[in-house]
């Protein structure tokens, strides 16, 4: 295909934690397979997790793992351009002027900054408030086509847009206006304690990192949600049995096997043997990760110069949008 054609996607992942097994399974591993057909721009978004406070030296620990990680999952940086978001100050100098063009009752209106307030009511600072105009920066000084996210960031996208419509109104076409790509199947990993809401770094119990050893894997496995019912069977009804749905869903996604399959390989069988089975899956699938990602880490030159080359790469679209931007707004050019 020619290179000039490829559409181009971009989004990014916030190193506030270690990545677990439903950014893989619901992100990170369909990225990988999408390099060839888009041009494809990730980065650690560092600079939005200082809006709840940070240890310094964990979030560049966790930045960097982060980096190893996206490679060892499969994202070649000779076909995406992996950065890190403050390695490109271009970010941070068009969320300044987003937020000259949102408004108070937008912001004010996006159900992840309520969530968010809530839950760090003794800080709740400017930069939680403008968030979704840094990520209307992230996104669209690379004029995507389109915005690879969850369901959850689904809102900010749509703010994206309106932003972009906005300011592509007043000063004639400036920004491609992106659309959210939401996969619909294997997108949702639910928490392994509570199987009714996202599997999340906040409940880690639920939650299966990509780093954790197999023997802890298989202990959150084995100690799974199923259901309450007495039925004790393998058997695909995500309403009345969501713990075992999402099982499922993991083994599905980890050994590719439609949930037919899985039904008849288990039948008989209960939750018994089929716990701890898919808690083997998944330890054979993470295993290579895991291991691959150490190597990666151990390799400082490697992931300097792949953070490097990604912000440079990234640098130069940045900029071009950038310099439009600020001759559209009628900033003065140093040259
Ligand atoms: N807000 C996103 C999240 O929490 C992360 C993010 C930041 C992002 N900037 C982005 C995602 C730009 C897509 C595009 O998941």
């Amino acid at each position: 295909m020619n290179e000039m054609k490829k559409k181009v996607m971009v989004s990014g992942i916030q190193p506030s934690g270690d990545l677990h097994l439903g950014n893989y399974l619901g992100a990170v591993k369909n990225w990988a397979e999408l390099s060839d057909e888009f041009d494809c721009y990730y980065f650690m978004a560092d600079l939005h997790t200082l809006t709840v406070r940070q240890d310094p030296a964990a979030l560049r620990r966790r930045t960097l793992t982060q980096l190893a990680q996206y490679i060892a999952c499969g994202l070649d940086p000779e076909k995406n351009t992996l950065f890190i978001q403050s390695h490109v100050p271009a970010h941070s100098e068009l969320g300044w002027i987003l937020n000259c063009y949102t408004m108070f009752g937008e912001l004010s209106r996006m159900t992840q900054f309520k969530d968010k307030s809530a839950k760090n009511s003794d800080n709740i600072n400017g930069g939680l408030f403008t968030y979704p105009t840094l990520m209307a920066a992230d996104i669209l000084l690379y004029q995507p086509d389109l915005v690879p996210v969850g369901e959850d960031q689904k809102q900010h996208v749509e703010l994206t847009r309106d932003i972009a419509q906005r300011f592509n109104n007043i000063y004639g076409e400036t920004f491609k206006v992106p659309e959210p790509y939401i996969r619909k199947v294997g997108a949702r990993i639910m928490s392994l304690g509570t199987p009714t809401s996202k599997m999340s770094k906040s409940d880690p119990n639920g939650c299966v990192f990509l780093m954790d050893s197999p023997d802890d894997i298989a202990r959150k496995f084995k100690r799974a949600v199923t259901d309450s019912d007495r039925e004790n069977c393998v058997r695909f009804a995500p309403d009345e049995k969501p713990g075992v749905a999402n099982l499922m869903n993991i083994y599905s996604s980890v050994t590719g096997k439609t949930f037919d399959e899985i039904e008849k390989e288990f039948a008989g069988q209960g939750y018994g043997a089929f716990k701890p089975a898919v808690g083997e899956a998944v330890i054979d699938c993470l295993r290579p990760l895991r291991e691959e990602t150490d190597r990666i880490l151990k390799d400082k030159a490697y992931l300097e110069s792949v953070y490097k080359e990604g912000a440079a790469k990234a640098s130069y679209v940045a900029n071009k949008t950038m310099r439009k931007v600020k001759k559209k707004v009628g900033l003065v050019a140093q040259s």
